[in-house]
């Protein structure tokens, strides 16, 4: 619980483990999560291991390493490494999904209206080349049960509909969607489930087999704190033989090795795999964290539950200061089963819309002039802030953030 007081005080060290610019409060991490130093010094050691000796990397190393990561990530997500492909980011693994994906015109995907922008973009592409139809429904303005998400998105379900492609934890909105009952509807039914996961792995537990579901893509350069250009995609056995990159190379093992669905995924022509490679070190970091030794904390003492506890404390401080400063509910509950690490709170209506589709002017204004980078999110035709906090954010860079909007929306009303 969150004391009277704020969120517990951060361990002294944390902010230093990350190379955050000083003077910049970043609250994005779920856009951009920074790594901590130890994440890119693994990084760059395996690019060193690779241009030592390109040849031996690549020819004789490179997929056992390539294994030996896949099962650690496979332990950290729930599921055996052999089922998880590295790829460079959610975007990637959604595309590949989309293309292996059998439709044939009058098929129906499933989404709704909190799905990510290009998400939703690249199953509209598919979807009209394959003569299928994307169904796009609403959600309920405030989330409070289970059972309330699961009716209102399977009310759009027909005998057609083939998948549902569901995040795990939204990005307009921020929202931990419960997974696990649509996942589980849908089985009744006879649907496939693709989870758009980016935003889940290290801020909530995940546990792909428990789920389930026939695919989760992930990228692991947010809150995992991997390197940027890191991510994989689960699939499900019984659709291995269907899946491939949409990037065509070789196909087979590079050291002889007994053909997977995996190979063509290994080899998608020469690169450097340094990103996918310092995946372990990532959860090392936050699975060896330990909490603080402050009389507040109340959380978790080790373990990657004592960054869950810490972030969403500081969340729930700034849900509860941002609310104090507009009079706006949010539109999720006061739980940790609807929000983790990350929230988006309602702006009062007299923030305009966006002049622009690259970023809000008040974003905009937000970096200027405070130096916050903190999303302005233009949403069924209202603005959120969304804001997201790691291990080196503090309080007071909630109360600096909450002391530049109380500036800023002063300045809108006063125009209005
Ligand atoms: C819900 C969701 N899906 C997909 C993506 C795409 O992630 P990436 O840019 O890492 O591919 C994002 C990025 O923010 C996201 O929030």
């Amino acid at each position: 619980m969150v004391s009277p007081f704020g969120p517990p005080a951060p361990h002294s060290e944390w902010r230093d483990k990350f190379p955050v610019r000083p003077g910049v409060a970043y609250l994005n991490h779920g856009s951009f999560g920074p790594s901590p130093h130890v994440v890119l010094a693994a990084r760059n050691e395996w690019s060193q291991k690779l241009e030592s000796e390109p040849m031996d990397f690549f020819l004789r190393q490179m997929e056992d390493q390539l294994d030996l990561a896949r099962d650690q990530l496979g332990k950290f997500v729930g599921t055996a490494g052999r089922q998880l492909a590295f790829v460079d980011n959610a975007t990637f693994a959604m595309n590949v999904v989309a293309e292996g994906f059998p439709l044939k015109p009058g098929d129906q995907i499933l989404a709704n209206d909190h799905e990510y922008g290009a998400v939703l973009r690249i199953w509209r592409q598919r979807c009209k080349e394959a003569g299928a139809e994307l169904v796009v429904q609403s959600l309920p303005e405030r989330f409070e049960t289970e059972q309330q998400v699961v009716d209102a998105l399977f009310a759009l379900a027909t005998d057609r509909t083939r998948m549902v492609v569901i995040s795990h934890i939204t990005s307009p909105t921020a929202v931990v969607l419960p997974v696990d009952a649509i996942c589980k509807q849908a089985k009744k039914r006879g649907i496939a489930v693709c989870i758009d996961g980016p935003h889940a792995p290290a801020a909530v537990s995940v546990n792909i087999d428990r789920l389930g579901c026939d695919f989760y893509c992930a990228s692991l350069h947010k809150w995992l704190s991997a390197p940027f250009g890191s991510g994989f995609l689960y699939v499900h056995p019984r659709w291995q033989s269907r899946i491939e990159p949409t990037i065509v190379s070789w196909g087979n093992s590079l050291s002889g090795r007994t053909s997977s669905w995996l190979d063509p995924f290994n080899w998608l022509g020469t690169r450097d795999p340094a990103a996918f490679l310092a995946v372990p070190t990532a959860i090392d970091f936050l699975s060896g964290l330990t909490a603080p030794d402050s009389t507040d904390w109340d959380g978790p003492r080790s373990g990657v539950g004592v960054f869950q506890h810490y972030s969403h404390e500081l969340v729930r401080y700034a849900r509860n200061r941002i609310v104090g400063l507009t009079g706006l509910e949010p539109m999720v509950p006061d739980s940790v089963d609807w929000y983790s690490t990350m929230i988006s709170l309602p702006l009062p209506a007299y923030v305009p819309e966006p002049e622009s589709p690259h970023a809000h002017q008040m974003q905009h204004e937000l970096w200027r002039r405070f130096q916050i980078e903190a999303p302005i999110v233009n949403w069924r035709g209202r603005r959120f802030v969304r804001v997201s906090a790691h291990l080196y954010n503090g309080v007071a860079q909630i109360d600096r953030l909450v002391d530049a909007l109380a500036e800023l929306l002063g300045e809108l009303k006063s125009a209005d």
